[in-house]
């Protein structure tokens, strides 16, 4: 092996959360050194993230499965409910769903953008009544960070009487229209897990809403159902507080958080480039900005795990987001789904692959990275 390919072969992170760190570091580590002095352990950065993507109200919370759950607990969803949820997404979306008695109802997705597909979710809508659960709630997800067609989605709701819930885990900084994800649906909920476009160093996540009455709810579940004060116990809650810590971190990265989109976009349209006519690469509809929380290339049925091994063999990690879509999982194939069937999630869970993305890869690494594609489909 000569010294080029030496170079070649050296390991490439799929998110680079040291680099940032070393943007970062002192800045954090000073911010968390003033939390541990001032001994305040439990209050969030709700009002930069608020202030950040224009919602009224931002609550944070442990995680974004507990954001999640704060808010189908907040309407009060359960036993006899249906909630309309796209089956190509992470767990969470409907095991919070079921977690709290209600009935998920899968739709299929959208090829293009791979989020749920509102003519699937209209039928998805029309099964639930036919199977005497009530359809009050639909959950679109922003997979990869792409906002999910909100204009035909709230209509659907609007027309339905629906509760509009936007899953925007991998979605918090993208842009639909002139408006930001947060303020797209009557709620929005985040994750602050490390991997994610904006993490902390450890687990955290956020309500988004315009709603006094419901922000005011939500504050409560996440402490027990306090009342008037934590001795106060008016509902039945959780323990679901994001700790000063994790929120001492994120102020300190929302500040450089558009900084990182711009260059997750420049990123998304270097690989799009250079690897669009060989692969089928992502590509967002005019009017929206994605924040790239995954990079995820098509291929051809049947060839992922070979090209999956080329690629490490030259350093680089891939990882599959995800290979068996909801309504194929034991956990959750009982469930009702679009009465004609979900051949959308089915094929594409065969067919995706995500590439490494995060605001730190320089242009050497991305033209590695674009190389070893190149070699791995025989371009
Ligand atoms: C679409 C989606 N929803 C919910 C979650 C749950 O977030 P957390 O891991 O913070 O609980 C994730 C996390 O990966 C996710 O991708």
């Amino acid at each position: 092996m000569n010294q080029h390919t030496r170079v070649d072969a050296a390991p490439i992170a799929f998110i680079d959360v040291a680099a940032q760190r070393r943007r970062l570091g002192g800045r954090i580590d000073a911010a968390v050194a003033c939390v541990l002095d001032h001994c305040q352990f439990v209050l969030g950065p709700e009002a930069a993230l608020a202030a950040f993507c224009g919602a009224r109200h931002a609550v944070t919370c442990a995680s974004g499965t507990d954001a999640l759950l704060m808010v189908l607990m907040a309407k009060g969803i359960g036993p006899g409910d249906a909630v309309i949820c796209p089956s190509f997404t992470f767990c969470a979306t409907a095991e919070m769903v079921a977690l709290v008695g209600a009935t998920p109802v899968f739709a299929d997705i959208d090829a293009a953008t791979f989020n749920i597909a509102p003519d699937s979710a209209a039928r998805a809508v029309a099964v639930a009544r036919r199977v005497g659960l009530n359809p009050r709630m639909i959950i679109p997800v922003d997979l990869f960070g792409l906002p999910a067609d909100y204009k035909a989605i709230n209509a659907l709701a609007a027309a339905e009487k629906l509760f509009v819930l936007d899953d925007a885990a991998q979605g918090f900084g993208a842009v639909a229209g002139n408006r930001n994800i947060g303020t797209l649906a009557d709620a929005t909920t985040t994750s602050f897990f490390p991997a994610k476009p904006l993490g902390c160093y450890g687990d955290g996540g956020a309500v988004f809403t315009d709603d006094d009455d419901m922000r005011d709810i939500l504050v409560s579940l996440r402490v027990h159902g306090q009342g008037s004060d934590r001795y106060d116990n008016v509902r039945i809650g959780l323990a679901a507080r994001l700790d000063t810590i994790q929120a001492a971190v994120l102020i300190e990265k929302l500040k450089i958080f558009p900084d990182e989109i711009a260059e997750r976009n420049r990123i998304a349209r270097r690989y799009s480039q250079h690897l669009g006519d060989v692969v089928t690469v992502p590509r967002a509809p005019g009017d929206v900005t994605s924040v790239w929380a995954q990079y995820t290339i098509r291929i051809k049925a049947g060839t992922r795990d070979a090209f999956a091994v080329a690629l490490k063999a030259q350093g680089i990690p891939t990882a599959i987001y995800y290979p068996k879509p909801l309504h194929r999982q034991e956990a959750y194939r009982h469930f009702p789904a679009d009465e004609r069937g979900l051949p959308v999630s089915d094929s594409i869970a065969e067919e995706v692959i995500s590439l490494p993305m995060h605001a730190y890869l320089d242009e050497t690494t991305q033209d590695r990275i674009i190389a070893a594609v190149l070699r791995a489909v025989g371009a």
